[in-house]
């Protein structure tokens, strides 16, 4: 089997800043209540003609570039959201025809906020058993198009960006190990209840709210703490090393507070933890690679730092990887 890494990353957010001041004027809230319970200042919002494929395409060029190869070079395009353009075609085979891909098979994979992990996950499997050289990874969220706006509960909470990676063979380095886990049995505290084919889309469904993300905020947060450290651990584990000698832990962004909670139980400093989510909160499977753009560009991660990539969400699912880093930062 090939050694498979991050050969490059890149990153997109819509251009339009909502602040928790904004959003004061909207619903029953306050920049208090939202920055001590969540640490999220402000986030990205999509335009009413932006969707996922154009923030997905924007990141995907920058991912390329980043990895010095050739577009033609690429075989495979993974999209994870659930924010697709379309319920079909996939936004994968969108977003390859913008890049002008074609030799590239491409699908959508859903696993909320864990996709990206999902994504990497399995198209490391393909350039490790040869059938493919490399696989742009792309998560994309546009959750302001799926948030009730007029529910505080959960509308302070989400915005918009994508974040993508190519993948390709490396000589040492690169992803040491994986775990992917999902908890079906808690598919009902994070959903989009209608617009499928258990309830399809009517005036009804529409007048209930039911085309909005619904979330049990409380018991996704306890489920969060404790995937958080139980998968980090089970990385390490297969990795042969423990927590201390983890460099860098690029977390789901989900909320401040589980991050801080994850760190005190896992023994590990703040400063290990990259975190960003007070300026873009949570944007599902597009948080965890605009992390790592970001932390890669601004130089923060250098070559040989050992990154743990942790996230859970809807589904239930969660997935974290070891990865031994490759690639030279510094780009920004
Ligand atoms: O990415 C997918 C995974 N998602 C997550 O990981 C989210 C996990 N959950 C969370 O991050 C937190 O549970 C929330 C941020 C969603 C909520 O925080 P909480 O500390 O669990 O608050 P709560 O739901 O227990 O609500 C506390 C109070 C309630 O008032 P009462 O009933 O105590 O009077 C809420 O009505 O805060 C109220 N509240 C708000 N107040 C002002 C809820 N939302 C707001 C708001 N502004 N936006």
């Amino acid at each position: 089997m090939r050694s498979v890494s991050i050969i490059g990353t890149g990153s997109h957010l819509p251009d339009r800043v909502l602040t928790n001041a904004d959003l004061e004027k909207m619903v029953d809230t306050n920049d208090e209540w939202i920055v001590s319970r969540t640490g999220i200042r402000e986030r990205h919002i999509a335009s009413e003609d932006e969707a996922s494929s154009d923030l997905a395409v924007r990141a995907g060029e920058k991912a390329i570039a980043a990895a010095g190869i050739n577009k033609d070079e690429i075989d495979l395009i993974i999209v994870a959201t659930v924010t697709p353009d379309t319920m079909f075609p996939a936004t994968a085979c969108l977003v390859q025809d913008r890049l002008g891909i074609p030799q590239a098979a491409t699908f959508d994979l859903s696993a909320a906020c864990t996709g990206f992990l999902y994504g990497i996950a399995t198209a490391s499997q393909f350039i490790a058993t040869g059938m493919y050289t490399h696989a742009l990874v792309i998560g994309v969220e546009c959750l302001s198009k799926i948030v009730n706006w007029d529910d505080r509960d959960t509308c302070v909470l989400f915005g918009d960006g994508a974040g993508a990676a190519v993948l390709g063979p490396v000589e040492t380095g690169g992803f040491q190990s994986f775990e992917l886990g999902a908890d079906g049995a808690g598919s009902n505290l994070l959903s989009l209840p209608a617009g499928g084919s258990r309830l399809p889309a009517s005036p009804l469904t529409v007048e209930k709210q039911l085309h909005t993300l619904h979330m049990a905020g409380r018991e996704v947060f306890k489920f969060a703490v404790r995937v958080m450290e139980s998968a980090t651990d089970a990385v390490l584990e297969k990795a042969g090393l423990k927590r201390e000698d983890i460099d860098f832990l690029v977390p789901h962004q989900a909320n401040i507070r589980i991050i801080e909670s994850a760190a005190k139980r896992l023994g590990l400093s703040r400063d290990t933890f990259i975190v960003n989510l007070d300026r873009y909160g949570n944007m599902s499977s597009a948080s965890i690679p605009i992390a790592l753009d970001e932390a890669v560009r601004s130089g923060r991660i250098q070559v040989g730092d050992q990154l743990v990539l942790v996230g859970f969400g809807g589904g239930l699912t969660w997935g974290a990887c070891v990865l031994q880093w490759t690639m030279e930062g510094g780009a920004d």
